[in-house]
C-alpha cells in the first residue's frame, strides 16, 4: 500500500500551511435537545489534530452530520460540534457558517499558525454527495482552495464517494490521518488470518443492510451469532412465528439459504424479550422463539441467549461485533446488549467493536472502553472494508 500519511506530511513542515482535514463529527445528538450524546467521533480524531496545532499547521476541518439533502438545516449544523472540539483541545476553534463560501474563505484567511477552523456541514451543499462527477468536482475545487494538503482522518465516511473524501485527494497532497492508519491496520487483521475460533456477532435491525458483509464472513468464521431486529427473519425463515417483530418478508428465502449452505455456524436467539409495544415503558416478558405471542413485538434477546453467546464468546480467540442485540436505547431492552459487550470484554479474544451504534452502546452504557483490542468508529465503513471492496477513500489516497 503506498498511502502516505501524516508523519509524512509532519516531516515535510507545516508551519504556517493551511492543511484541511476530512473528519468524521457525524455524532450522536439527542432527538429532544440536540445535545451530542457520544463524543467518541471528535476524540476519535485529536491525536491528528493535535499533532497538527503542535506543528503550528492552519488546521481547517470539513465533515457532514447526519443527512442533510444538499441545502441548509440548522438542526444539523456543526456549531455545537466545533465548541465541543474546541474544549477537548483546550482551545478555542473558529467555526465557519458556510463551507466553501465568503465565511469559510475569510475564517480559514484568519486563522494564525497552530489554530483550528472548522466548516459547516459538508452535506449542506448538493455538490458533496452528488453522482454526478463535474457537480462534485466543481465542489471538491472550492473545498481543496481553502487547503494547501489534505489529511484524510475520516475513516467513518471512507466508504463514500464524496466530493470531501473521493475528489478532494485527487486535487491537493493527500495524507492519512492517525485515525485512518489505524483503523486499516486493525481490520486488516480481520481480513488476514485471524486466530481461531473467530466468532462474528450482528446486529441492527435489518438483515438487507448486512446481507453483504454475512455472504462475506460466512466462509471465513467458525461462529455467526445474530441478534437485533435482524434475528427475526432469520427465526421466520426456520419456520417459528415472530409476532410483531421487525420482519424482512423479502429476504426469508436468503436467511434460509444462508443457514442451509453452512449448517451449525449460525447461532440465533433461543429467548426474546416480547413487548406489548415499541415504548421504553411497555409491558414485556422473556419468552421462548417457539412462543412469541402473536401481538407482541421482540425488543431484545433473553438471558439464556446472552448465556449461549457468552459460551460461544469465551472460546474465541478473535471477536468482531457489529450492531446491537436489542433496542438499547431503552432500559429495559438494554440487557442483551450489554450482556453481549460483557462477554466480548470478558473474554481473551482480539476484539473488534465495529459501528457508530455498537460504539455508541459500549460507552452509553458505561462499560470500559479499553477492554475491548480496538473500537470502531466507521459502522458501514468497517463493513464493507470486512467484505473486502474497495473504498473510495482509501482507493483516492493510494494514487
Ligand atoms: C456513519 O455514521 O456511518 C458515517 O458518519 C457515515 O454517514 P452516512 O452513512 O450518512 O454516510
Ligand atoms: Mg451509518
Amino acid at each position: 500500500m503506498s498511502i502516505r500519511n501524516l508523519d509524512d506530511l509532519l516531516a515535510e513542515g507545516v508551519s504556517g500551511r493551511r492543511v484541511l482535514v476530512r473528519a468524521d463529527l457525524n455524532v450522536p445528538l439527542d432527538k429532544q435537545t440536540g445535545d451530542i450524546t457520544d463524543d467518541g467521533r471528535i476524540r476519535a480524531v485529536l491525536p491528528t489534530l493535535g499533532a497538527l496545532v503542535q506543528a503550528g499547521a492552519r488546521v481547517v476541518v470539513c465533515s457532514h452530520l447526519g443527512r442533510p439533502k444538499g441545502t441548509p438545516e440548522p438542526q444539523f449544523s456543526l456549531r455545537p460540534v466545533a465548541g465541543r472540539l474546541g474544549e477537548l483541545l483546550g482551545a478555542p476553534v473558529h467555526f465557519a457558517a458556510d463551507t466553501v463560501g465568503d465565511s469559510a474563505r475569510s475564517t480559514v484567511d484568519g486563522l494564525a499558525d497552530g489554530q483550528v477552523a472548522v466548516l459547516e456541514n459538508l452535506r449542506f451543499n448538493k455538490g458533496e454527495t452528488s453522482k454526478d462527477d463535474a457537480e462534485r468536482g466543481a465542489f471538491a475545487e472550492q473545498l481543496a482552495a481553502l487547503g494547501e494538503a489534505y489529511v484524510d482522518d475520516a475513516f467513518g465516511a471512507v466508504h463514500r464517494k464524496h466530493a470531501s473524501v473521493y475528489d478532494v485527494p485527487a486535487r491537493l497532497p493527500h495524507f492519512a490521518g492517525r485515525l485512518v492508519l489505524r483503523e486499516v491496520e486493525v481490520l486488516s487483521k480481520l481480513t488476514g488470518e485471524p486466530q481461531r475460533p473467530y466468532v462474528v456477532v450482528l446486529g441492527g435491525s435489518k438483515v438487507s443492510d448486512k446481507l453483504a458483509v454475512i455472504e462475506a464472513l460466512l466462509p471465513k468464521v467458525d461462529r455467526l451469532l445474530i441478534g437485533g431486529g435482524m434475528c427475526f427473519t432469520f427465526l421466520k425463515a426456520q419456520g417459528l412465528e415472530v409476532g410483531s417483530s421487525l420482519l424482512e418478508e423479502e429476504m426469508v428465502e436468503t436467511c434460509r439459504n444462508l443457514m442451509e449452505r453452512e449448517p451449525g455456524k449460525i447461532m440465533l436467539p433461543v429467548d426474546v424479550v416480547a413487548a406489548v409495544a415499541f415504548a421504553p415503558d411497555a409491558e414485556h416478558d422473556t419468552v421462548r422463539v417457539d412462543g412469541i405471542p402473536s401481538k407482541r413485538v421482540g425488543l431484545d434477546i433473553g438471558p439464556e441467549t446472552v448465556a449461549g453467546f457468552a459460551a460461544a464468546l469465551e472460546q474465541a480467540r478473535t471477536v468482531f461485533w457489529n450492531g446491537p442485540m436489542g433496542v438499547f436505547e431503552m432500559a429495559a431492552f438494554a440487557n442483551g446488549t450489554r450482556g453481549v459487550a460483557e462477554a466480548i470484554a470478558k473474554s481473551g479474544a482480539f476484539s473488534v467493536v465495529g459501528g457508530g451504534d455498537s460504539a455508541a452502546a459500549v460507552r452509553t452504557l458505561g462499560l470500559d472502553e479499553s477492554s475491548f483490542g480496538h473500537i470502531s468508529t466507521g459502522g458501514g465503513a468497517s463493513l464493507e472494508y470486512l467484505e473486502g471492496k474497495t473504498l473510495p477513500g482509501i482507493a483516492a489516497l493510494e494514487n
